[in-house]
């Protein structure tokens, strides 16, 4: 997959509803991103965020313009090759947790193998080694619903990454975390999902994990308004906040 890039959006559109009702979520979003990378999305609440990584994951039908993922546009595939394309590449984390409540944490961690036709002893052996990995040991059994929310959220963490997915898409994947739980998730979510044939795109308002990213793209109203380097928006947050402390 080296050399092609990982993500090649032009001119994305997106509306939701006809007529009187129609909400234009996406004008034309222009994005590219390489393997190995995590790309953070930021914006004000309605800005799009969830919607053009709904569309990156090929969750969602775009309008208008150009997508390639690893070479692949998902919109030209039909229901079904989209689906095994999904299942085979990409990992969500979803902005609610989205558990399946009647099966146990284990379980839930292991759907992404089990989809893939994975053998089930060795698929639970994947989904609890994640499980450990994010703080989870000894909860294997418990349902969903029996868990707070911030466990519930490192169960969708491990769920996303359980199958190595090239494209990883995030929705405030540390919104219910405390700040040293979301460093160390966060942690795992790079060392898993940046790797040379794989990346991140993820959405997040908590600047705790922007140092995390390689590159901040910023939203507003359904477009990209500017593109910065991870490293200078975390030196230029410090600088602002070590001014208000001074001042
Ligand atoms: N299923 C839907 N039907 C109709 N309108 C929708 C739907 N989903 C989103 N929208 C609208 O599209 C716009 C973009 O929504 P989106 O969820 O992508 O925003 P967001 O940036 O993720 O916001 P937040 O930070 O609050 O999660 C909003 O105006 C929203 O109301
Ligand atoms: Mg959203």
């Amino acid at each position: 997959m080296s050399g092609t890039p990982a993500i090649l959006a032009k001119g994305i559109a997106k509306t939701y509803g006809t007529g009187d009702a129609a909400v234009q979520a996406l004008r034309g979003v222009d994005l590219q991103a390489s393997f190995g990378e995590m790309v953070a999305l930021v914006g004000p609440s309605g800005c799009g965020k969830t919607t053009l990584i709904s569309i990156l994951a090929g969750l969602l039908s775009r309008d208008g313009g150009k997508l390639q993922l690893a070479g692949t546009d998902p919109d030209a595939l039909g229901n079904e090759a989209r689906t095994l394309w999904r299942r085979q590449h990409v990992g969500f984390i979803f902005q609610q947790f989205n558990l399946v409540p009647q099966i146990s944490v284990l379980e839930n961690v292991a759907i992404p193998l089990l989809l893939r036709g994975e053998r089930r002893g060795e698929s639970l052996d994947r989904a609890a080694q994640l499980l450990e990995r994010v703080g989870l040991k000894g909860r294997e059994g418990s349902a969903p619903g029996k868990l707070s929310g911030g466990q519930q959220q490192r169960v969708a963490i491990a769920r996303s990454l359980v199958h190595g997915p090239s494209i990883l898409v995030c929705d405030e994947p540390t919104s219910a975390l405390d700040g040293a739980t979301g460093q160390r998730v966060m942690e795992l979510v790079r060392e898993q999902g940046c790797r040379p044939d794989r990346l991140v795109v993820l959405v997040t308002h908590d600047e705790r994990i922007f140092h995390f990213a390689d590159r901040i793209v910023h939203m507003d109203d359904g477009r990209v308004t500017r593109e910065v380097d991870a490293k200078a928006e975390v030196a230029a947050l410090r600088a602002a906040q070590g001014m208000e402390r001074s001042s």
